[in-house]
């Protein structure tokens, strides 16, 4: 949703900026930009499209500024890609996050003279700030001044051609300082600067760092009250550079699915101890474990359909009622909270704009909170009551995969850990699942050697353009996620929905170009899901299936049929996803789709 970088440094920008923005490529790709001070000027290139296809040169410079973009406000064009300028030309910003009362400071500057030239929110905010200069203060208080006349979010990188300086501002969007030998580099991902700096500072909401450009560049951090802050301490980054490359693949998602027996095994390993799940974050939180009565899980996407797989595992392992939200739905209404229900916020970023309010209505209504993350002192794990990381590393293709299994694999563990703490399950039950969990990243393994049906199955029917996602139980979460993954990356229409609720009206659709892909890898209702699969080949509709090894009865039923290994009902959806999510790949893949930035999405939703 929209990366800022910036640069402050010994060295040059025009290596630097360009590097480090395809490194955030995956934030928003619409369009981008450049500001980089040279000769005491700022030197602007914006181009529509794709960095990927971006080889001019950038001006050679110390400081500078860069901006990719997912649009929001105004179309997608030159005019509207940041940075944008003041109309003295003094001051550049680029901005991720929406600032919602711009309408009204637009309004107020316009009668004060300024003149826009871009339809978007962002642009206020160079014009704010250059009338505080006007009204004579200096640089740092005229943009402190700007971010409190601002509302929304945002994450601002502001550069000033007079007096040489950077300085980034936070509020709710993320933004994080990367120190590193040859400069200050600012990114909203430290992903962005993991090639040229090993130590990172995270910002709080309501802080604003500046680097002035004299000899070597340095860090102060003021508050948005002008009070200077403390100096932060700096953390070590933890990414493998690897993990950011592609390693012979054709996509990064390509890349992420087969990563995912080693990011189970990274997500899994030291969390369990004699069979039985070990989760030290939650040390200290085991009280409040005891104590809930309910559960509230606020996520978005992919991560809503992971929480819909813990509802089914809490539910049966608890025994208490849990709920699922849309995170964007949850503030709006008036949730009944209180003091002994447990709102579980997932999110593979820890940043989405929606899951993050929803946790802050939450607390502000008293509930207990925790957060599942793959992202380490992200705003959402920083905010809530207790944070357990997935360790799947960087998932940089916009559709979610490995982040999926590995929030499948910690709710999982969570939903045990509870049930022993709560005394809900036996010890033997509980040891079986952990069992099975541990069997997964090789069971994940035999399915990959079986991609060329899978690819098979996807080639043969790429030239569908309607397709059904059914299951029943917890296998109908994976027909929504197996649903959801086609249409990221292949545009293609694709519904998921519990296999018994077609009948009641969807059915309609069914002929003989109209397949349904029924998942029933659990093995749970078989015979209920054998019933609706006739119901799909009496109306002449297509049946592909994901099934399990033993399950001849249903295979017999199917036009084409993909067999994962046997395995736990309640662990199935890490193995049931994977021939979903490869084939929703190789169907892209056989269009000739962008897989890994498919248009009008973007990665990390930082707005509402
Ligand atoms: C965006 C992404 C999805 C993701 C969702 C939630 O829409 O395109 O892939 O599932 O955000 O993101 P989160 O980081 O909160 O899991």
């Amino acid at each position: 949703m929209c990366g800022i970088v910036g640069y402050c440094g010994n060295g040059n920008v025009s290596e630097f900026l360009p590097a480090c923005l395809k490194r955030l490529d995956y934030r928003g790709y619409d369009s981008f930009g450049f500001s980089v001070l040279s000769n005491g000027d700022h030197k602007i290139l914006k181009r529509v499209g794709k960095l990927d296809y971006f080889a001019e040169k950038i001006q050679s410079g110390n400081i500078g500024i860069a901006h990719t973009r997912w649009a929001t406000h105004g179309k997608v064009s030159e005019k509207n890609a940041h940075p944008h300028l003041s109309c003295d030309k003094r001051i550049a910003v680029v901005h991720n996050g929406i600032i919602e009362n711009h309408s009204s400071l637009r309004r107020a500057l316009e009668r004060k003279g300024h003149f826009f030239s871009s339809e978007t929110d962002t642009e206020v905010v160079p014009h704010l700030i250059e009338a505080f200069l006007c009204e004579g203060k200096g640089f740092r208080e005229a943009v402190t001044l700007a971010c409190n006349h601002l509302e929304g979010n945002f994450a601002l990188l502001i550069l000033d051609k007079k007096s040489n300086q950077l300085c980034g501002a936070k509020n709710g969007s993320p933004l994080v300082v990367g120190l590193g030998n040859e400069g200050i580099f600012f990114a909203s991902d430290p992903i962005g600067f993991i090639d040229y700096a090993g130590k990172a500072i995270f910002l709080g909401d309501g802080e604003i760092a500046f680097v002035k450009m004299e000899g070597n560049s340095e860090i102060e951090i003021f508050g948005f009250n002008g009070e200077k802050k403390a100096a932060k301490k700096a953390v070590k980054i933890n990414l493998r550079r690897w993990q950011a490359e592609k390693n012979g693949f054709k996509h990064f998602m390509l890349k992420e699915i087969f990563e995912q027996p080693e990011c189970i095994e990274s997500c899994t390993a030291g969390r369990i101890k004699n069979s039985l799940p070990v989760l030290e974050e939650l040390e200290g939180f085991n009280g409040k474990i005891k104590k809930t009565e309910r559960i509230v899980i606020v996520a978005c996407g992919t991560s809503l359909h992971a929480g819909m797989i813990a509802e089914f595992l809490i539910e049966k392992l608890w025994k208490v009622p849990v709920k699922v939200e849309c995170a964007s739905e949850f503030r709006y209404r008036c949730p009944v909270i209180g003091k002994n229900c447990l709102v579980v916020a997932i999110s593979q970023s820890g940043e989405t704009a929606d899951t993050l309010a929803a946790l802050r209505e939450a607390k502000r209504r008293g509930a207990q909170t925790m957060a599942i993350v793959n992202v380490e002192g992200s705003t959402i794990a920083r905010e809530s009551g207790a944070a357990i990381c997935t360790k799947a590393g960087p998932e940089i293709g916009v559709a979610s995969t490995k982040a999926f299994t590995t929030q499948i694999a910690v709710l999982l563990l969570f939903a045990l850990y509870g049930a022993v703490q709560r005394k809900t399950a036996s010890k033997e039950e509980i040891k079986l699942i952990v069992l099975e969990l541990k069997k997964v990243p090789v069971k994940m393994r035999e399915i990959f050697e079986k991609k060329n049906k899978i690819k098979f199955i996807a080639k043969v029917n790429s030239k569908y353009s309607n397709f059904l996602f059914l299951g029943r139980g917890i296998d109908y979460f994976v027909a929504l996620e197996g649903a959801l993954k086609l249409k990221e990356i292949s545009y293609v229409n694709a519904w998921g929905m519990p296999a018994a609720e077609m009948k009641h009206g969807t059915i309609a659709l069914i002929d003989k170009n109209f397949p349904a892909v029924f998942v029933g890898a659990s093995g749970a209702l078989l015979e209920k899901l054998r019933g609706n699969i006739q119901e799909v080949k009496a109306r002449s509709g297509k049946v592909i299936s994901i099934i399990n090894e033993c399950d001849s009865e249903t295979a017999k039923l199917c036009n084409e049929f993909f067999c994962i290994p046997k395995t736990h009902e309640l662990v199935s959806p890490l193995l049931s996803i994977i021939p979903l999510q490869l084939f929703a790949y190789y169907v892209a893949d056989e269009m000739g789709r962008e897989i890994d930035k498919p248009r009008n999405l973007a990665k990390s939703v930082t707005v509402e």
